[in-house]
């Protein structure tokens, strides 16, 4: 299938790992120019060099920390490079799994800052781009807690939920100037984050990592975890003309997970 993406640049946040990486793979392997971001600067370089090698692809890496709205204008020296910021998708590592009275107000003021003002930060960047182009996609990578809440996770079920209000917002506003607006909330996913989820829930509740990982896989109809690629894909599938008549939505990639109609 031609996706249409060939030459398209891509900014890719928080991604010298798990889906933020993963996606910036699938967009490489489509003929992409790819910008990628991550606070850790070595972790990060090595996953711009591995991209790079293996799709021949040309990668421009920057180590910022996407809650810093300063260092997100890193959107116009991507720009410079390349001439364009045609495609964004905004990511962050995800709040700690916590229940209303753990966690703190400071746990709130960063859940907050990484988990939906960086999508705030990097739409004001490169809205003004894309609409220079009439061609934008931005894809916001939350979680499937923006339909479903789940167990110990108070921080990612309330502050996830403000970004699909702002995914919605921005579609119906920059529709007009070809500017599609889409969120994609996966499910249980085989990343880091997961084995830090993992041990959290292990050590509230003295049952075996082993043991939580099997009951998140049992949650799921396809009964296994997700994979990062798997998600990725569907990033990539939004971001491709052909679903060009997609704005607004979330997707999730769950797996079935979602026990809702
Ligand atoms: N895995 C799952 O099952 C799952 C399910 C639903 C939702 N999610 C959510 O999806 C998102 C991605 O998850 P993942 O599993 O791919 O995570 P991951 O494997 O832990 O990777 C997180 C990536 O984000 C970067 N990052 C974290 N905080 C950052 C910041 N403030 N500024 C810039 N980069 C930052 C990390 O690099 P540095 O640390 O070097 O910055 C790393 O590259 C998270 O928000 C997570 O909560 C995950």
């Amino acid at each position: 299938m031609e996706l249409g993406l060939k030459g398209k640049v891509a900014i890719v946040a928080a991604s010298s790992q798990g889906m933020g990486r993963a996606t910036a793979a699938a967009f490489a392997a489509e003929g992409c120019k790819i910008a990628m971001c991550a606070r850790n600067e070595q972790t990060l370089a090595l996953a711009a060099e591995s991209i790079r090698k293996q799709y021949s692809a040309e990668v421009f890496s920057c180590a910022l920390d996407v809650t810093d709205a300063g260092a997100v204008r890193f959107v116009e020296e991507v720009v410079l490079r390349f001439g364009a910021a045609d495609i964004c998708v905004t990511n962050a590592g995800g709040p700690p799994a916590k229940g209303f009275l753990a966690a703190s107000m400071e746990d709130w003021q960063k859940a907050i800052e990484a988990n939906f003002m960086s999508a705030v930060y990097f739409a004001r960047e490169v809205i003004p781009h894309m609409q220079r182009r009439r061609w934008g996609r931005i894809i916001t990578l939350t979680s499937i807690t923006t339909k479903q809440p789940l167990a110990d996770l108070v921080l990612s079920n309330t502050v996830r939920a403000a970004v699909v209000g702002l995914v919605k917002s921005l579609a119906n506003e920059f529709g007009k100037d070809g500017i599609l607006v889409n969120n994609v909330g996966p499910g249980f996913t085989a990343t880091d984050r997961l084995k830090e989820l993992a041990r959290s829930r292990s050590a509230a509740s003295g049952t075996a990592e082993k043991e939580i990982f099997e009951g998140w896989a049992a949650d799921a109809p396809l009964r296994r975890l997700g994979e990062p690629e798997e998600v990725a894909d569907t990033i990539v599938w939004l971001a491709s003309d052909r679903a060009s008549y997609v704005t607004g939505q979330t997707v999730l990639v769950d797996g079935g997970m979602y026990k809702g109609l």
